[in-house]
C-alpha cells in the first residue's frame, strides 16, 4: 500500500512492507501430518502486509477485503476463540510469538492479498507468514525461516484451531522462484528442485472450482486423527514409517476405513519419490500420470475430492492435460493440471464448458509458475 494511504488510515508512515505467497502442492497430499514428503511451489499470488510497530500493545488491523475502520485488539487480551473473522490470522501470530516468550507488542497492519481465499491455495498461511516476517523485522527477532513457519503453524493449530501440518507455512516461507520445494516434514530438511515449465514446453493450470473448502469444519481433523490411530494400531511413530513392501500385510490388520487412509498415505509418499526421480532426470512431462494417479488415490482411498474437482481432473485429462489432481486439503478447492503449452487454452475452455453443462459455478483458471517465498518488499 502507498505511504499516503497508510498515513490516511493510521495517522503515520509505515516501517515497511512484507509479502508471503499462496501455494499449490504438486504431489504429497495429506502426508505432512504423517511425517511424510511434500512438493509445493509458491504461487505468484501473495498477501502483502504494510506495517508499523507500536509500543502500546494495540494491534490495529485493516484489510482491503473488508470495509470500514481498522479492527482494534489489545495484545494482552488475545485468547484463542476470542477474535472473530479474518483478524484471527494476524492475531494468532502475535499471540503465538508472545506465548513463546518474545516480548512483542502491537502494530498497525494493513493487509492486501490476491491469494483467492477458501480455494485450497493457502491464503491463511500466506497471511500468517507475512505477519510473522513483518514482526520478526519490526522486533528484530532472532528467528529463521523454519522457526517462522513453525510459529505460523502453531498459530493455526492453537489459536485458529485447525490441526494442519507444516506444508503450507514452509511453502509460503521457503519456496524459491523457479523451483519446487521438496520437504521432509519429519525433520524439515528440504531441497529446492528446479521446476522449469517453460523449458519443458509446459504450463501448470490452476483450476479453482469455487467450491469453498473450510479446513476448520472438522473433517480434516478427523482424517488426521484416523491416520494417527492407524499408526498407533500398527505400532509405528507415524505412517511414514510403514514401508511400501509391508503395506499389504499392514492393511489386513486394520479396519477397512483406516486401511484406505493408510494406503493413500503410503502410496502418496511413493508418488513424491517417483516425481522427484522424474524431475531429477529432467523428465517433467512424465510427471503427469503420477499426478492423475494421486488424484485417484485422494478420490477413492482418502475420499477428500468432490464432484467438481473430479470433473475438472477428468475433463482436463480428456482434453489433453498430461495429468491433473486436486491440490491442498480437499473438500472443494483447486485442481492443478499439467498441460502442453499450446493446449492450455483448449483444456481451460473444455473445463469451463463441462462446469456449465453440469450446472456448476464457473471455475477460475490461471496458470502458475514457481514463485518466490516470503520476503520484505520495502
Ligand atoms: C492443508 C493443510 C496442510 C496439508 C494439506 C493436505 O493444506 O494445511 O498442512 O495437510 O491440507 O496435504
Amino acid at each position: 500500500m502507498s505511504t499516503d494511504a497508510f498515513r490516511r488510515l493510521f495517522g503515520h508512515d509505515p516501517d515497511g512492507e512484507w509479502a508471503a505467497p499462496g501455494r499449490v502442492n504438486l504431489i504429497g497430499e495429506h502426508t505432512d501430518y504423517n511425517d511424510g514428503f511434500v512438493l509445493p511451489i509458491a504461487l505468484p499470488h501473495a498477501t502483502r502486509v504494510t506495517a508499523r510497530r507500536r509500543d502500546d500493545g494495540l494491534l490495529r488491523l485493516h484489510s482491503t477485503r473488508t470495509e470500514g475502520d481498522p479492527v482494534e485488539l489489545s495484545v494482552d487480551e488475545l485468547a484463542p476463540g476470542g477474535v472473530p473473522g479474518w483478524a484471527v490470522y494476524p492475531a494468532s501470530v502475535v499471540w503465538t510469538l508472545r506465548r513463546a516468550g518474545h516480548e512483542v507488542g502491537g502494530a498497525d497492519l494493513h493487509i492486501a492479498s490476491d491469494v483467492p481465499s477458501g480455494a485450497g491455495l493457502s491464503s491463511s498461511a500466506a497471511l500468517e507468514c507475512a505477519v510473522a516476517l513483518a514482526y520478526r523485522d519490526l522486533h528484530k527477532l532472532d528467528l529463521d525461516v523454519r522457526e517462522l513457519a513453525l510459529t505460523a503453524q502453531q498459530a493455526e493449530n492453537d489459536f485458529v484451531g485447525v490441526p494442519c501440518g507444516i506444508m503450507d507455512q514452509m511453502a509460503s516461507m521457503g519456496c524459491e522462484e523457479g523451483s519446487a520445494l521438496l520437504l521432509d516434514t519429519r525433520d524439515l530438511t528440504q531441497r529446492q528442485v528446479p521446476f522449469d515449465l517453460a523449458a519443458a514446453g509446459l504450463r501448470l493450470l490452476v483450476i479453482d472450482t469455487r467450491v469453498k473448502h473450510d479446513l476448520a469444519d472438522g473433517a480434516y481433523a478427523q482424517l488426521r486423527a484416523g491416520c494417527e490411530q492407524a499408526a498407533a494400531l500398527l505400532g509405528l511413530p507415524a505412517l511414514r514409517d510403514l514401508p511400501t513392501g509391508s503395506l499389504t500385510a499392514a492393511l489386513d490388520r486394520l479396519p477397512p476405513e483406516l486401511a484406505l487412509l493408510v494406503r493413500h498415505v503410503v502410496t502418496e509418499n511413493d508418488r513424491v519419490r517417483e516425481v522427484i526421480g522424474l524431475l531429477d532426470a529432467g523428465r517433467l512431462a512424465a510427471v503427469g500420470p503420477v499426478l492423475t494417479a494421486g488424484h485417484a488415490s485422494l478420490r477413492d482411498d482418502f475420499r477428500v475430492s468432490c464432484p467438481e474437482t473430479d470433473l475438472a481432473v477428468e475433463v482436463a485429462v480428456a482434453a489433453g492435460a498430461l495429468g491433473a489432481r486436486m491440490t491442498g486439503g480437499g473438500f472443494g478447492g483447486s485442481v492443478i493440471a499439467l498441460v502442453p503449452d499450446g493446449g492450455a487454452d483448449g483444456v481451460a475452455a473444455e473445463v469451463v464448458a463441462a462446469f456449465a453443462a453440469a450446472g456448476h459455478t464457473a471455475p477460475r483458471i490461471f496458470s502458475a509458475t514457481p514463485s518466490a517465498g516470503a520476503r520484505r518488499l520495502g
